[in-house]
C-alpha cells in the first residue's frame, strides 16, 4: 500500500554534513521525496511534534536539541514508507541501533540520532498537518 511518512534529519544530521548521505539511504531504497524544507523550529513546534513526550524526563533536553538548529523536514512517499523508514533508521538509541540502519551505521547517541520519522500512519498524518500543513 502507497503510504506517506514525515522524516527529519535532525540538527545533529545537517551540522555533521550527513543530509546527502542519509537522503540518498531512502532514495536508494525507492521512497519517494514529495516535500522537503530547510528549517529551524520554535520550541512550540518542538512540542507540537513531540506531544507525546511533553511530562517525560527527557522531552526538555530533547526540546533544547531538536530547536539547536535547522533540521531538514520532508514528505517521504512508497510502499509501506512509515514501516520501511522506521526499519532503515534503526532502533532510537544509537548506540545499540543495528548495523546497517541509519542509526545504526552514524549515531552513538540516544538523543542526537540524526532521524525522525513516523511512529504509524495516524502519527504520520498529525505530523504532516504539522509541518506541511499545505500539502494535498
Ligand atoms: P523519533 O520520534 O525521534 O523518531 O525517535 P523514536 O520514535 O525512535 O523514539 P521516541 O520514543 O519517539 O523518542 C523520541 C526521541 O526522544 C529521545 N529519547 N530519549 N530515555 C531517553 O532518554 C529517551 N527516550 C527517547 C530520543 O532522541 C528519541 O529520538
Ligand atoms: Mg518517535
Amino acid at each position: 500500500m502507497t503510504q506517506r511518512t514525515l522524516v527529519l534529519l535532525k540538527p545533529d544530521a545537517v551540522r555533521r554534513g550527513l543530509v546527502g548521505e542519509i537522503l540518498g539511504r531512502f532514495e536508494a531504497k525507492g521512497l519517494t521525496i514529495v516535500a522537503m524544507e530547510h528549517r529551524t523550529i520554535d520550541p512550540a513546534t518542538a512540542d507540537q511534534h513531540y506531544a507525546e513526550h511533553l511530562e517525560r524526563d527527557f522531552y526538555p533536553p530533547l526540546r533544547e536539541f531538536i530547536t539547536s538548529g535547522p533540521v531538514v523536514a520532508m514528505v517521504l512517499e512508497g510502499d509501506e514508507a512509515v514501516e520501511v523508514v522506521r526499519r532503515l533508521n534503526g532502533a532510537t538509541d544509537g548506540r545499540s541501533a543495528v548495523p546497517g540502519t541509519i542509526r545504526g551505521d552514524l549515531s552513538l547517541s540516544n538523543r542526537e540520532n540524526l532521524v525522525h520519522g513516523s511512529d504509524s500512519w495516524e502519527s504520520a498524518v498529525r505530523e504532516m498537518a504539522i509541518w506541511f500543513p499545505d500539502l494535498d
